[in-house]
């Protein structure tokens, strides 16, 4: 067999697969993976199901069901107020994820220098790299993970043509402000840059603080490629629907790759979902309170912990410190966790690209309550040191 290089020499198994292992094997509770563990809303299924028993299993149009696409419209510009084109704008896809791929295959070229911020969600950097461009990442430090925009502007060089954003950020739970959005439509309008917007967790925000869509700046909407997820937004992330939002000219480009991956995305969920959202788009809107509930109840009952609560504004992730606690790196530390503890969480070095450890560790609250307070009964055993 001829010596074929890898692609992406430096993938290995992602954590959340060695985690969710490791969580299954010591039989901790899994508050590592960021999936809901409860099911979704019935009325959701009944509808993917109507669409199959009536006979809508056949290839979808390649961007996505016209009636889902109007419902995605209608959504985004209620919640935006930016109506994107039906038919030019919206793409659906096989979750935000492919979304992501097909979208920095399609729009950075080899040489092209992306920036985007660490920690970060693991899939931007081997996208990148397929296309053939160069992730340049700059930290993002705890507690609040606040963008410092006056380095991202001193790191911008004539290679630079995109930065990546994602708001609410996972794993930090931080979002982003009306300043931040303000200042980052100023450079990328003033150094011509594309802007890639994971809005993954939209509707995820807390203490009635509101999103802040790029979608909400028209002269950024006119440059951004947005990505969302209904495996986010209605509890189903095994169905992988996501859809990207983006100009006409970006969209183009964008479905020409999204064509030839995977053509088109599942057609009976896409209907059942464009039934949901016409009838109980009110879900969608009470998703922040339902999740600030899970956050709160959380946060109370680890608050007796030795473990340090760091803030969480947005998206269904809390973070913890246990400096001082142990001497432990974070991967090893989630690893006593899960053995020794009965809880598995995700350390957070593993989202930054130099592996820098502050000693800080994730966990998902979108749990039953029943499942978060047998965690936390299990981490007030957490006092000597590990
Ligand atoms: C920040 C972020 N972006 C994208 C995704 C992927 O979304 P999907 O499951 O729709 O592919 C996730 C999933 O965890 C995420 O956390």
């Amino acid at each position: 067999m001829r010596n074929i290089p890898s692609k992406l020499p430096q993938i290995g198994t992602t954590i959340f697969t060695v985690m969710s292992r490791m969580a299954t094997e010591y039989n901790a509770i899994n508050l590592s993976q960021g999936f809901p563990g409860f099911d979704c809303d019935p009325r959701l299924i009944r509808w993917v199901e109507e669409g199959m028993r009536k006979g809508i299993n056949q290839y979808a149009p390649m961007a996505g069901l016209p009636s889902l696409r109007a419902e995605i419209a209608r959504i985004v510009e209620k919640a935006y107020g930016f109506s994107p084109d039906i038919d030019e704008e919206i793409t659906l896809c096989s979750g935000a994820t492919e979304g992501l791929m097909a979208a920095i295959l399609a729009l950075i070229h080899p040489g092209d220098e992306v920036i985007l911020f660490d920690p970060s969600y693991d899939s931007y950097r081997p996208a990148i790299s397929l296309a053939g461009g160069h992730a340049k990442g700059l930290n993002l430090k705890a507690p609040h993970f606040h963008i410092d925009w006056d380095v991202v502007e001193e790191s911008i060089s004539p290679r630079t043509t995109a930065i990546m954003i994602n708001n609410p950020h996972n794993p930090s739970g931080a979002i982003l402000s009306n300043a931040d959005l303000t200042r980052l439509e100023e450079v990328a309008k003033k150094h011509d840059l594309l802007v890639f917007s994971d809005e993954v967790y939209e509707h995820i925000v807390f203490d009635g603080l509101m999103h802040e869509s790029v979608l909400k700046y028209p002269e950024l909407a006119a440059r951004s490629v947005v990505f969302s997820s209904f495996g986010k937004t209605l509890h189903v992330t095994g169905w992988k629907v996501g859809y990207v939002v983006a100009p006409e000219v970006l969209t183009k480009e964008i479905r020409k790759v999204h064509q030839y991956t995977t053509f088109s995305t599942s057609t009976p969920f896409q209907y059942g979902i464009a039934e949901y959202l016409k009838r109980c788009e009110e879900e969608v809107w009470n998703l922040g309170n339902f999740y600030q509930a899970k956050r709160d109840v959380f946060r109370e009952l680890i608050s007796d912990t030795p473990l340090r609560l760091l803030p969480s504004k947005g998206s269904y992730f809390q973070l913890v410190s246990y400096k001082g606690l142990s001497e432990l790196k974070d991967t090893e530390f989630v690893e006593y966790l899960t053995k020794e503890i009965g809880v598995a969480a995700i350390p957070i070095s593993v989202f930054y690209e130099d592996g820098r450890d502050d000693k800080v560790i994730r966990f998902c609250f979108a749990k039953e309550e029943r499942e978060l307070a047998i965690a936390a009964s299990r981490l007030k055993r957490l006092e000597v040191k590990a």
